[in-house]
Formats: C-alpha cells, structure tokens, sequence
C-alpha cells in the first residue's frame, strides 16, 4: 500500500545523507518521500545534538507533530512518528517519557533496523520503540540501494563516528567509535551514483580524513588511496570530501590534492581557536604551527586551494588574549569562508564542567567581531572572482525566475541565465558580479 513518508532533517550532512537512506530503507514498505507533512503516514525528524539551541529545536518540533497526530488520529488516519538522530542517540528515553505520542526512536547507527521497529509500534501504547544500540554489524550491509537519484551532486557517507573526544563535542557519543567503510562498498555506491546521473561526490565522515579502511583485495587502503580509486570512476567529474581533522592530514592525502585533478581545490579543515592554550584545553591534539605549516603545504600542493574552518568562541577560560590570537590567525589564513558558532555547553562533555565558563555578552561580542572579519574574508574571495572564467555545476533551477543556481569548484553559489546549460552539466561562465555569499555569472 502506498503510503507517505515526511522527513525533517536538522545537523550536519551526515544527517542529510541519513535522512535519504532512511527513505531508501522504508522504501520496500511502501512509503514514498513526501514534501508535505499534511498528508504523510509517517514523520521522521532527524536530530542534531551539537549545540543547545539545536536539540531544543526537537522538543518544539515534537509539540506541533503531537496536535498533527491528534488531527490526523481524528481524521481517522493511522500515523506514526519517529524520532532519529544524534537527540535520539543521546536522549532517547528521555523523548520517549517527555513525548509519549513518539512511535519510534532509533540511532544514527541503528536506522537498516527501521522495519522491524515499526512493525512493532504499536498506536496505542504510551511507549516508544526505542533502539540506540551501536550495533556489531556495520549498517551499510543493510542498507537497500538507492530508491531515487540523488541528483549532479550527492553525498556519501565513508566513515562514522568519532575517537577524538574534543573536550566541547558530544560526537563520539551521538556517533561513537570510528569506523571506516570498506572501499568496495564505497565504489559500488559511488558508481551505482555517477549511473543515475551524480557528477560530483561528497564523501563524509566526522572525520573523514581518518579513514582507513579494507582495500577491494583485502588489505587496507588509506584515504589518499581511496581517493585516487574514485577518480578512476568514469563520469564522476569532481570529488569533495568533509569534515578533516588537521591531525589525519597525512602526506599522501596533501599530495592527492596535487595528483588528483577531480579533487576540488576547496577544503574544510576546522581550527576552532587560534591560541594554543585553548587548543590545548580543547584536546585539539595540535598547534596553531601545526595548523598553519599544514595550509601552507596544501597551497603549494595546489596553489588555487581555498580554505573553509569552524571557530568556537567563549570556549571556557579563553581571555581577550585567546581570542585575540583567533583573529590573527584567521587574518594569516585567509578563509574563503567560515563557520563560527558561541561555545555550548554540552551535557556529560568535559568542558562543560569546567567552571570558568565566559559570560554569554561576552561571547555574543567576541562573534560579532570575528563574523565581521570573516564576513570581509569571504567577501574578498568572491570579489577575487569577478572577470574570471569558471567551470560551474549546474544544480537547480534558482529562485528567480529565468535563472540557474550551480557551484564552483570553490564551493561558491553561482547564479546565471537558464539557458546557460541544463541540470548536471558542467558548463565555462564568466564571473560578472560577486555577493557575500553568491557569485553571478554569464554563459561565454
Ligand atoms: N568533526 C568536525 C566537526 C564536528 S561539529 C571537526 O572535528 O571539526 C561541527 C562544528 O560544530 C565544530 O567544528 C565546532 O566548531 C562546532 N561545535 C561542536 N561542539 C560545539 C559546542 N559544544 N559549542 C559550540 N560549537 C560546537
Ligand atoms: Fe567533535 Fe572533535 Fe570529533 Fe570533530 S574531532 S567530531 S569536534 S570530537
Ligand atoms: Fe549534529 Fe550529530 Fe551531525 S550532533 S552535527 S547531526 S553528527
């Protein structure tokens, strides 16, 4: 029976990528993916825990969803909700006691499990179906193949979880230990996607650049060999991998940006301060130099590298000194963007018990000058842009009409004239006009 599936999806691309398996597992029980909740037989809403604000978020989503259950209970409509995610991983009964109307909550290593959770909710029970174990098995053994394209430019996740422990971070406890996929699993994905019609990949993992996995042959690959295997893919025109931790940034994996020439020249790779105190304190595992002599090796390496990070402010105990150090070192690097967040006090996490905790004015000014530099950074960048020609994605249709939304090889929204080319195409523009965020461009 065809039934409707509404999935609400917060956090980082790993949920994304989760948020379209999941759809992929409930496929053989008839649920079809449904941009309105309205007329949907089943809610997912896919959490993120990272930072307070964003797993308040849940609770008020689950408010709404309990009067859209009595209406459609009254409607005389079978629903379910569940309830998925690094929330769901990390407070699991905690949802089900304080949103009884909850049907199933489910891990991020738990979901290939969905059926049979849901064959065994139950509408009139106050209970949630609860699974948040981190299984033995790996869930991409179980996961069906893809049930819709994912479209020119899809994710795909190679490595889970997390064996850092920043001292602010509750991943390795939403998504626990770190483990790598094995490559041929990886490569049938990954062609399986370039043949309904994928051109450029995102590999994800927490860590992505840890991945150290079984080769095809069974010996063991690293992450720069995995790389240059992809590249071999015919139609896979460009590849991206997110997030990296500075520590994994080994020498093969600097040289691949060299060798590669799918490897776009746009690389995450997150700092969160600039002052080696905090680093410290942070379990960061490195220096500021340590950050700096990498960047300056992946620009020899690839000279047009653009660089993204993310900054933590008010990490407990950081003075005007600390931060003064993150400024100047945003200064030295130059990013082409960043993401810069207040630091969160997160539960059960080490930094949370630290009692020098910085007062939250103090944290909101110390963003507000930062972004301001940033913002100038990421402007620069796009102004760098202007006059020159570029090979661009196109992606979408954009919101103005007449127009298509693509991205550059720098990660840069580009927007031009749909007749420029069709969706998936990759097509030269001549950059005319550069936006905070955004480019403009025209076919040449
Ligand atoms: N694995 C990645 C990022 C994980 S979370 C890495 O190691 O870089 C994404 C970003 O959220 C982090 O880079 C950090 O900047 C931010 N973040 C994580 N925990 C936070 C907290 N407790 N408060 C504020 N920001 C946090
Ligand atoms: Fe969190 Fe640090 Fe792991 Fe990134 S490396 S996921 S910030 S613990
Ligand atoms: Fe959030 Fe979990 Fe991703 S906490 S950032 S959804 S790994």
């Amino acid at each position: 029976m065809a039934k409707n599936l509404y999935i609400k999806t917060y956090g980082c691309q790993m949920n994304v990528y989760d948020s379209d398996r999941m759809a992929d597992v409930l496929a053989p029980l008839g649920y079809t993916p449904s941009g309105n909740v309205d007329d949907a037989d089943m809610v997912i809403i896919n959490t993120c825990h990272i930072r307070e604000r964003a797993s308040e978020k849940v609770f008020s989503e689950l408010g709404r969803l309990r009067r859209w259950k009595e209406q459609q209970q009254g409607l005389g409509r079978d629903v379910r909700i569940a309830v998925a995610g690094c929330v769901a991983q990390a407070e699991g009964e905690e949802i089900s006691r304080r949103a009884p109307w909850v049907d199933v909550v489910v891990g991020p290593q738990a979901y290939h499990r969905l059926p049979e959770l849901v064959s065994r909710t139950d509408p009139a029970s106050r209970n949630a179906v609860i699974d948040t174990d981190f299984p033995v098995e790996d869930k991409f053994d179980f996961l069906p193949e893809e049930h819709t394209p994912r479209g020119p430019a899809a994710f795909l996740s190679v490595q889970e979880g997390c064996d850092k422990f920043c001292t602010f971070c509750v991943v390795p406890y939403t998504r626990g230990a770190e483990f790598s996929r094995p490559a041929a699993s990886i490569l049938t994905e990954a062609s399986r996607l370039v043949a309904s019609g994928t051109v450029e990949l995102t590999l994800l993992g927490q860590n992505v650049n840890a991945w150290r996995g079984e080769a095809p042959d069974g010996g063991q690959w690293n992450f720069a060999r995995l790389l240059s295997a992809l590249a071999e893919i015919s139609g896979l025109e460009r590849i991206r991998y997110t997030t990296s931790h500075p520590t994994d940034m080994d020498d093969d994996l600097i040289m691949a940006h060299a060798d590669i020439p799918q490897l776009m020249p746009y690389l995450h790779l997150p700092v969160q301060s600039g002052s080696d105190r905090i680093l410290e304190a942070m379990n960061r595992r490195h220096s500021r130099d340590d950050y700096r002599r990498i960047i300056d090796r992946l620009r020899k390496a690839r000279p047009d590298m653009a660089l993204s990070g993310d900054f933590i402010v008010g990490f407990p105990g950081e003075t005007d000194r600390d931060f003064a150090d993150t400024i100047n070192l945003i200064a030295e690097i130059e990013y082409a963007s960043v993401y810069s967040f207040k630091y969160s006090p997160r539960p059960g996490t080490p930094a949370a018990g630290i009692d020098d905790q910085v007062d939250d004015q103090v944290k909101s000014d110390r963003l507000a000058s930062l972004q301001q530099v940033t913002d100038s950074q990421q402007f620069a960048f796009n102004m760098q842009k202007v006059g020159s020609i570029m090979d661009v994605l196109v992606e979408r249709p954009a919101n103005r009409a007449g127009q298509r939304a693509g991205r550059s090889p720098w990660m840069q929204a580009v927007h031009f004239p749909e007749q420029s080319g069709e969706i998936g195409a990759i097509i030269p523009l001549r950059i005319t006009a550069a936006h905070q965020k955004s480019l403009s461009g025209e076919p040449l």
